[in-house]
């Protein structure tokens, strides 16, 4: 399995931080932001990984990892022109994605715990499905949210619902079949002008290709995309040495 690192946006609710840089450069405790999803595709067993950021941002990180060789990486590097939204990366990657391929996003922390077997699995295999992880979090509303059957099937899923129907946010963490490119290529931007990631797994949904896996109570997970849970990314970070 591929890996892509999305690490582009405009990082608005940090400004001014992200004023003159990007937020996925922004110190989480003692490293810049990126190193932390960059490891979590490492420790799944991924090597040959993407990283897309903006035109702007793009050359100073590539100045903090280079091709990747010195912690034993194949790191390449794309544009992404304007935030068209997160769905938009597997269309830049479309000539890279020539096998399954997982995405984390670059604001996206995450301490694994019981799911890193199953996952590892998944990332070492033909995939048939998407799969992606949901976590329970207070603050649904923030987050792509799982609608639910009784009997805990997912049914659909609502990018930041006003109302949201459950408290389990899907996480930036996801697996795809390398015919991602494809259904990526075939989205229509949302209201909001993006391509949005859940309607890509709406799509696999659909289908009956898509499996969510629930996040162990042990594990931890943050998207450290605002002044507060970045503050609590150092935090937590910072704990676990
Ligand atoms: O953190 C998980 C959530 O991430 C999911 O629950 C949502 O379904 C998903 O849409 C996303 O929501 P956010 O509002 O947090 O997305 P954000 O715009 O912050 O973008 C997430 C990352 O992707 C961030 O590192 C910036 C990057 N990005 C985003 C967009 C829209 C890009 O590189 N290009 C883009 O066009």
């Amino acid at each position: 399995m591929k890996g892509i690192v999305l690490a582009g946006g405009s990082g608005s609710r940090l400004a001014p931080l992200t004023n003159t840089t990007s937020k996925q450069l922004l110190p989480v405790y003692d490293k810049p932001m990126i190193y932390y999803p960059l490891s979590t595709l490492v420790d799944l067993g991924i090597r040959d990984i993407l990283i897309i950021s903006t035109p702007r941002d793009l050359p100073n990180i590539e100045t903090l990892f280079g091709d990747g060789s010195h912690f034993g990486l194949n790191l390449q590097y794309r544009e992404q022109e304007k935030p068209n939204g997160i769905a938009e990366c597997f269309v830049i990657a479309k000539d890279f994605v020539d096998e399954p391929v997982a995405l984390v996003l670059g604001d996206n922390i995450f301490v694994l715990e019981n799911e890193l077997p199953e996952l590892r699995r998944i990332a070492s295999q033909t995939l048939d499905s998407a799969h992606i992880l949901l976590c329970p979090v207070k603050d649904p509303e923030r987050f792509g949210v799982a609608d639910c059957a009784e009997d805990g099937k997912v049914v659909r899923l609502v990018e930041k619902p006003k109302v949201p129907t459950s408290n389990l946010a899907s996480v930036g963490l996801y697996f795809y079949p390398a015919d991602v490119v494809k259904y990526a290529a075939e989205l229509k931007p949302s209201t909001r002008g993006e391509l949005e990631i859940t309607d890509l797994n709406n799509v696999y949904l659909s289908e009956g290709r898509l499996r969510a896996l629930r996040m162990s109570e042990k594990s931890k997970w943050l998207d450290a995309g605002t002044p507060d849970s970045l503050l609590e990314s150092s935090v937590m970070m910072a704990a676990e040495y």
